[in-house]
């Protein structure tokens, strides 16, 4: 898609169609004179029906005549706006409802109003950002393509506001764009996305944005000692990898600092000789939506240019059953010395996040001091925060604080969960130092990150379960049916903003 900012008045510039994004109260009466002949009269009909109140999402189309500057017209409600969300997802709607008319080209005039969150940057990086992930689709594997499609796309910037909106439209195409990237892998199926997928994906990654980029094989992991992440991936007849990318800020310094990101890039997840349940057992192939959102996150942090070095990490594996698999009873070592029973072959995620994470905070110069890790780690996590929010757990409020406004500014919302000593001792074995499997009562995703917690060193650290968050099956405002690139853009938002502190 072709995307351009002007700043023409509406009118002077023609195309299909035109979307008018709107919150109660707005008055878009010179705008709808301009785009045509009937709109005005056409659209207060509508509001005097009581049929358009500028409600979020509410989507109307009106057609004018083949004469008109912009043929067609939608509207699309964004309510009286707390965040910038709303927006992104009314851009969406109305682009969407575009689409399936068939229009090619669209105007889209910004909207203006008081408070930042009418800043031309932000509203241009809003509409941007919602435009590209709502027109998202996954059609790789469809014989018949749709034949519609957006192709040209142009914002309208009050006057001399151009620049500035093209600014933030730049920054929420890249945005929108790794988010797309996070989807695409994680739709691919099992048979597809493995994990020599992902390391190529990787390398591709690297190759065009200037990562740099390293692939752990299993020869490497028996040398390093990772037992955990080598047991879940000995049932499986793909190999396992370990994938690192390193961004390096131009101007690094002595005191530039370095965050590792760490996804959970399990390829399929039947569960193991524990095996799962067959229903939905399809949606096990999401199990790399961390590993996803990790490798488009490190394709944003090198487009935007941000200024923290950046490592991002992801182990990948399968977790199948056969004769060569792991068993619960077995007790494997990981990479930094701690031994685990294996309760349960289904909580394979804690098992290869450990080894990555002891690779990452005792082998990777610099050292990271800060480590952010995305998982969809825990059933739990999804009955106790469903689909809203994910599950932050953390040893480090300040931290914690960063991640929860980065969540809430960027739409990626988290939601702290507690970790303290009674938690971490429902991960005692009797037979080695840990067990893969909380003894509860209940309070599964707090149990798992006090597993990831042993395997951290002494960095500041966040764990965030995205295993409500990975992937949907609504078709509504950003979000397409399957993976939905969670976590992308937290990330982006935490590390384009970073600070020390
Ligand atoms: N990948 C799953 C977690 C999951 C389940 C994510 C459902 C999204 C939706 C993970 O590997 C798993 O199986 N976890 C187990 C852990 C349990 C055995 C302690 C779970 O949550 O049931
Ligand atoms: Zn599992
Ligand atoms: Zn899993």
């Amino acid at each position: 898609m072709d995307l351009h900012v002007r700043s023409t008045p509406v009118g002077s510039h023609k195309d299909q169609a035109l979307l008018l994004l709107l919150a109660p109260g707005d008055d878009p009466g010179r705008a709808l004179d301009a785009a045509g002949t009937s709109y005005r009269e056409a659209y207060e009909a509508l509001v005097e029906r009581g049929a358009f109140e500028a409600k979020p999402g509410q989507c109307r189309v009106l057609t004018g005549a083949a004469k008109d500057g912009h043929p067609i017209l939608v509207v699309v409600g964004t309510g009286k706006l707390a965040d910038a969300q709303p927006m992104r997802s009314a851009a969406s709607t109305g682009l969407r409802a575009l689409r399936d008319l068939g229009v090619r080209s669209a105007t889209v005039l910004l909207p203006t109003g008081r408070g930042p969150l009418y800043r031309p940057d932000h509203v241009a990086d809003a509409v941007a950002e919602g435009a590209v992930t709502g027109l998202y689709r996954f059609q790789v594997h469809k014989s018949k393509k749709a034949k519609t499609r957006i192709e040209t796309l142009t914002l309208l910037a009050p006057r001399g506001e151009a620049k500035r909106a093209e600014k933030g439209a730049r920054r929420g195409r890249i945005l929108g764009e790794a988010v797309c990237l996070a989807r695409d892998l994680g739709n691919e199926p099992g048979n597809r996305a493995t994990p020599t997928y992902l390391a190529e994906t990787a390398m591709e990654i690297a190759g065009e944005h200037g990562l740099e980029v390293k692939i752990l094989e299993e020869a490497d992991m028996e040398k390093l000692g990772m037992g955990a992440l080598l047991g879940v991936s000995q049932g499986s007849a793909e190999p396992a990898k370990l994938i690192l990318l390193t961004y390096e800020p131009a101007r690094a310094s002595k005191s530039t600092e370095t965050v590792a990101l760490v996804g959970k890039g399990l390829t399929f997840d039947a569960g193991g000789i524990s095996i799962k349940p067959a229903a939905k057992m399809d949606e096990m192939r999401f199990d790399m939506c961390g590993g996803a959102a990790v490798l488009a996150t490190m394709q944003a942090v090198a487009r935007l240019k941000v200024p923290v070095r950046v490592i991002g990490v992801v182990p990948s594996s399968e977790n199948l059953l056969g004769a060569k698999a792991y068993k619960p009873g077995d007790i494997v070592r990981a990479m930094n010395g701690t031994t685990i029973e294996v309760k349960n072959t289904d909580a394979e995620g804690r098992l290869i996040l450990a080894d990555a994470l002891s690779y990452v905070t005792s082998k990777v110069r610099p050292r990271p001091k800060i480590v952010i890790d995305l998982a969809t780690l825990t059933g739990a996590c999804v009955v106790s925060l469903g689909d809203q929010h994910c599950g932050l757990i953390s040893n480090d409020d300040a931290l914690a604080t960063k991640m929860l406004a980065a969540g809430e500014r960027s739409g990626d919302r988290a939601w702290r969960l507690p970790l303290t000593d009674g938690y971490r001792k429902q991960i005692d074995s009797p037979y080695a130092d840990i067990q893969n499997l909380g003894t509860g009562p209940g309070a599964g995703t707090i149990t798992a990150g006090a597993f990831l917690e042993r395997f951290i060193g002494k960095s500041r650290w966040a764990h965030l379960d995205i295993a409500g968050t990975a992937w949907t099956d609504k078709q509504a405002g950003l979000l397409t049916k399957g993976a939905t690139g969670f976590g992308v853009r937290l990330l982006a938002d935490l590390l384009s903003g970073w600070r020390r502190g």
